[in-house]
């Protein structure tokens, strides 16, 4: 089928690793499997105008950015399509007119590459769908995953959700290392709707970037062991979300957090990407926790930021403590009340 000009629109959820990936080899496999709620609050809306060029020898695409043109923000987009291109061959015929926009501030440190890739994956897929007519949901949503991988790992966890693996692992049927898959068993009701509040500790620039840091796990001198216990974690957080042993949950997410800044303490060069609030934030929860009897928890990306994770029981008492405690360790006592959501939708 031929198409001159088509526009399509998606919304893609950020999401957050409860196992975390930390290491890959080429290209983006992951060194051991990982698994996140997928966000429902924390997305990107991007449109993508396709029209059919004269000539076609190279990518040609224009990038806006919440309305203004970002010429800063597309090399990394044309890395994304030099990757994706053996399996997308069709981008070279069109010319791209990409606009994005993000749910949560820019540059508040919470990473906008999972959301921003996977929306232009889905945005690719459905001009796929468009050529070839009539492709399963199904496949859409794997070759989505698959693409989106490419540019960002962790993107691979944006199309689904609420709770997505990426990476091959012998507990979870049907996981691989290419494309993320939903979580495949029922999830016990403790975790449906499962609360994320993203407290804003420290907005800069990040100290260390992705590609770097999974590189440091290369010749690190924990790392095969942090790869075993990943994949022992994922296989005992795979029962404990089908048996509702939150007091479990609490112990294994906060443990992998706290490995995930381990190994960039221990790689070389090192790093301490925790700031002073974070750890004060880390001591409130923990205190809370005792004091009330709750199953509040913490986990960390690659940053200072605070994912803090609570039942839905909890929600309104949890959400008073935000507002009214750990607020005042945010910057400018930013933060983000999100949930457990079910991934990517086309507008
Ligand atoms: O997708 P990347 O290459 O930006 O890596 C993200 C890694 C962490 O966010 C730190 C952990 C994870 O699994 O999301």
């Amino acid at each position: 089928k031929s198409i001159e000009k088509a526009t399509f629109t998606w919304q893609t959820p950020s999401n957050i690793a409860l196992v975390k990936y930390w290491g890959k080899s080429n290209p983006q496999i992951p060194k051991n499997a990982s698994i996140s709620f997928t966000l429902n609050n924390c997305h990107t809306i991007t449109t993508i105008e396709f029209e059919k060029k004269k000539a076609s020898e190279n990518v040609d695409f224009n990038l806006f950015f919440e309305g203004k043109q970002k010429d800063e923000f597309k090399p990394k987009i044309a890395e994304f399509f030099k990757r994706v291109a053996n399996y997308c061959p069709y981008i070279f015929e069109y010319k791209m007119t990409i606009n994005s926009e993000n749910s949560f501030p820019h540059s508040s440190g919470i990473a906008s590459s999972a959301s921003g890739l996977s929306a232009i994956a889905m945005c690719l897929m459905s001009l796929e769908n468009e050529l070839s007519s009539g492709l399963s949901s199904e496949f859409i949503n794997k070759k989505a995953s698959f693409l989106a991988r490419l540019g960002s790992g962790s993107a691979s966890r944006s199309v689904e959700g609420p709770l997505v693996v990426w990476g091959n692992h012998p507990e979870i049927e049907g996981s691989s290392d290419l494309f993320g898959v939903k979580f495949p068993h029922k999830v016990h009701p403790v975790f449906e709707n499962y609360q994320d509040a993203i407290l804003l500790v420290d907005k800069g620039e990040k100290q260390v970037s992705s590609t770097v840091g999974h590189n440091l796990m290369t010749n690190h001198p924990y790392a095969e062991n942090r790869f075993v216990q990943a994949n022992n974690h994922l296989g005992k957080l795979s029962k404990i979300l089908q048996n509702g042993d939150v007091k479990s949950f609490v112990n294994l997410v906060e443990s992998e957090a706290l490995t995930l800044h381990a190994m960039m303490m221990t790689s070389n060069p090192y790093f301490i990407l925790m700031k002073p609030n974070t750890l004060e934030i880390i001591n409130k929860i923990w205190s809370y926790r005792k004091e009330n009897d709750s199953n509040i928890c913490f986990t960390l990306d690659a940053g200072a930021n605070v994912h803090v994770l609570y039942p839905f029981s909890e929600k309104e008492a949890v959400n008073q403590f935000i507002k009214s405690e750990l607020s005042n360790y945010c910057q400018k006592k930013q933060y983000i009340y999100d949930s457990a959501g079910f991934g990517a939708k086309q507008l």
